[in-house]
């Protein structure tokens, strides 16, 4: 389709979407937030498509919320347009998003790599808060979801100081899944993205969504959630396929239903 700010490229059943304003370091503005809801939008839409890897650059994931756009707003701008919150649309994509971060994760770049569902991380990585340093915050779920991912100490040092972590820390603080040399980033995304988009498309849907509702449930909830939606799983010619080929000792030909 015609975007300007992100590449979208399918391969196979994988989606790749590349945010692609290496002039800003991938700051993201407007554009590129409508770009990629729409990129998600369709993603989610097309059976064919079982998962999708977001990335930037080697240099930079997003150093940001785009400051030369959001530096001459106003509180009645920002209230009134509600600015930003259109990403949250962003948490509600049903099939499975990896992030590949390489190089900057700041700001609105490390606060969309928390809201894919979980962040795969070249050793250049660096994952910061720094909106302090420009008498703001976090916008865009920052101080929320990094306060969940690496707990209340590094969290609150991170969004008080500003201070970058690298992909060593963030692996050790559980922001990111793995470290993988700069070289292989896309490579190993792929192929991770690959290994799941290989998974009955239903079963994906219902764990991730269990996942999540880790998030917002107290654990007797999300223990009962995870029951239904395990249950619910009975109910797919997709179980009753896994099943068989594993006492078959075959693999799975999924269909989804
Ligand atoms: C707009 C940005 C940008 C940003 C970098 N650029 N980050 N433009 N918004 N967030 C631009 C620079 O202005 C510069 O453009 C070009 O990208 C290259 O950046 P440099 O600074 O020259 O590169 P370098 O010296 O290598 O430094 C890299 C950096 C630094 C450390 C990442 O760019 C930086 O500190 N960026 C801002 C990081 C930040 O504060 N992010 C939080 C934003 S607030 P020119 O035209 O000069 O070459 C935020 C709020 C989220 O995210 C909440 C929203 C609801």
């Amino acid at each position: 389709a015609d975007y300007e700010t992100i590449l979208v490229e399918r391969r196979d059943a994988v989606t790749l979407l590349t945010l692609n304003r290496p002039q800003a370091l991938n700051a993201l503005n407007s554009q590129v937030l409508a770009e990629l809801l729409r990129a998600l939008a369709d993603y989610d839409a097309d059976p064919a498509q079982r998962c999708a890897v977001l990335t930037g650059s080697e240099r930079a994931f997003a150093a940001g919320a785009d400051i030369k756009e959001m530096a001459g707003q106003g509180f009645a701008d920002m209230y009134a347009g509600n600015f930003f919150a259109g990403y949250e649309q962003l948490t509600r994509t049903r099939k499975p998003l990896i992030a590949a971060v390489a190089g900057y994760a700041l700001g609105g770049g490390c606060e969309l790599a928390m809201m894919c569902d979980f962040i795969l991380a070249a050793d250049t990585a660096k994952f910061g808060q720094p909106e302090i340093k420009l008498g703001v915050s976090p916008g865009m779920g920052g101080s929320q979801r990094l306060a969940r991912a690496v707990g209340k100490a590094k969290a609150m040092e991170m969004v008080l100081t500003g201070r970058m972590i690298d992909a060593d820390e963030a692996e050790r603080a559980g922001l990111v899944s793995r470290v993988v040399p700069a070289a292989e980033l896309l490579d190993e995304a792929l192929r991770t993205a690959a290994t799941i988009a290989e998974m009955a498309p239903l079963a994906a849907m219902a764990n991730k969504e269990m996942v999540n509702a880790a998030f917002e449930t107290t654990l007797a909830q999300g223990v009962q959630f995870e029951r239904r939606l395990f249950h619910a799983l009975f109910g797919t010619a997709d179980q009753k396929e896994g099943m068989a080929a594993f006492v078959e000792k075959r693999a799975g030909q999924w269909s989804g239903r």
